[in-house]
């Protein structure tokens, strides 16, 4: 393994977990040269050399590895544009720069011949991208499928194991380090998407912009719901999830859906993250882990960084294929809608109707809907007089 001189870019929860892992492992391979944050006068416990210059870290011939942890997507987007510019190896954990500027990414790696890593962006410590990369190297893929959130895995947990209210599990998920500065991002399904959007281009080949998958999440889940879940032995889940269908085409969808007792992802809980790989002749594989918080995501960049030292470099072989698959909104799903508004009771376009319950508080339909025809409404489905979840039939 070379020897790597990093120039670190934030150094907030996983960059200070980075700096434990790599402290603790005492790799002499391994160290961290400088490290540029954005306020250089905060205090922070730690002996390294800090700047807020990025010059600093891009002028010192002594780095050889660019490593970006930092919150904001568009600065994160220029500093890993200008590492693989001048040729300096990167390893990114920014989701949401690489949702929406993987492929320009790709094609930057190519055009540069400079290595871009980046599986800590997906599921903390679970090597995902890296086993769909090289493993399930083939057409055979079915599915990937699951938790890709852990601060929302966390609240649900809270909420249906010990009866937390939802503001107290959000705050505790806060304190521990797992939330986004900007926790919308987790309990929307935003966090989920962007992950989701990263593991379909290296499970299928193709690139799908957030903007066009249907994404919800948790914020409008009600007691209604946990009770409707509880009754029928199920758990609300928040669930990505990326399907190639019998015609060829893949379909993608971050929402919660109601988990019965026999599958892999209803024991997922707290901050853990669960995927479950379907292929054709293998039936169902499962991947767990922690998947938020300083140390599992440090160690996960070590990982991306120590590969970096022996050359590791994605190879996008589904982005080679003849055929990439085309994405398609139009898939019918079975989901509960539930609404405490009767000006709300036709805003879904259901094709068919199952079941139908009325009380005085809140109403409930069962039935299928496309998910073409949910995409539009996803802003109106984020009130709080409705919640809508998927539920599958077994
Ligand atoms: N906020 C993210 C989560 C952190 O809760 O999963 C890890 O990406």
């Amino acid at each position: 393994m070379k020897k790597l001189n990093i120039g670190l870019f934030g150094f907030g929860t996983v960059g200070k977990g980075l700096h434990d892992v790599i402290t603790r492992i005492d790799n002499p391979n391994v160290s961290i040269r400088r490290v540029c944050v954005r306020d250089i006068t905060k205090k922070r416990d730690a002996d390294l050399p800090f700047t807020d210059n990025p010059d600093e870290i891009f002028n010192d011939p002594e780095i050889n590895l660019i490593v970006e942890l930092i919150d904001d997507a568009e600065a994160a987007y220029s500093i890993v544009k200008r590492a693989l510019e001048s040729r300096l190896p990167a390893v990114s954990g920014n989701k949401k720069m690489l949702a929406y500027h993987i492929e320009e990414m790709i094609d930057l790696q190519e055009k540069t011949g400079t290595p871009l890593l980046y599986d800590a962006s997906a599921c903390g410590s679970i090597p995902v991208i890296r086993n769909l990369e090289e493993y399930y190297d083939n057409d055979l893929l079915i599915s990937v499928k699951g938790i890709l959130n852990g601060s929302s895995n966390f609240i649900l947990s809270k909420i249906f194991n010990e009866h937390m209210g939802y503001a107290e599990a959000l705050k505790l998920a806060q304190d521990l380090g797992f939330a986004e500065s900007n926790p919308t991002l987790d309990i929307d399904g935003w966090d989920s998407v962007f992950k989701l959007v990263i593991l379909t281009i290296h499970a299928f080949g193709t690139y799908v912009a957030p903007e066009n998958i249907f994404t919800y999440g948790i914020s409008t889940m009600t007691d209604a719901e946990i009770r409707f879940a509880n009754q029928h032995d199920r758990r609300i889940k928040l669930v990505a999830h990326v399907e190639k269908m019998p015609d060829g085409k893949v379909t993608l969808s971050v929402m919660p859906h109601l988990i019965s007792r026999n599958k892999y992802i209803y024991s997922v809980e707290d901050e853990f993250n669960g995927v479950v790989i379907k292929g054709l002749f293998y039936y169902k594989q499962f991947m767990f882990g922690q998947g938020a918080g300083g140390h599992p995501t440090g160690s996960a960049v070590l990982s991306d960084i120590t590969a970096s030292g022996y050359d590791y470099r994605y190879e996008y072989k589904k982005r080679h294929e003849s055929e990439i698959p085309e994405f398609t909104n139009d898939r019918l799903f079975r989901v509960y809608y539930r609404y405490s508004d009767s000006n709300y009771e036709y805003l879904v376009p259901f094709r068919s109707i199952s079941e139908k319950y009325s009380s005085k508080d809140f109403s409930y339909i069962i039935g299928e809907v496309n998910l073409k025809d949910l995409l539009p409404l996803q802003e109106q489905l984020r009130k709080p007089e409705c919640f809508i979840a998927a539920y599958p039939n077994d």
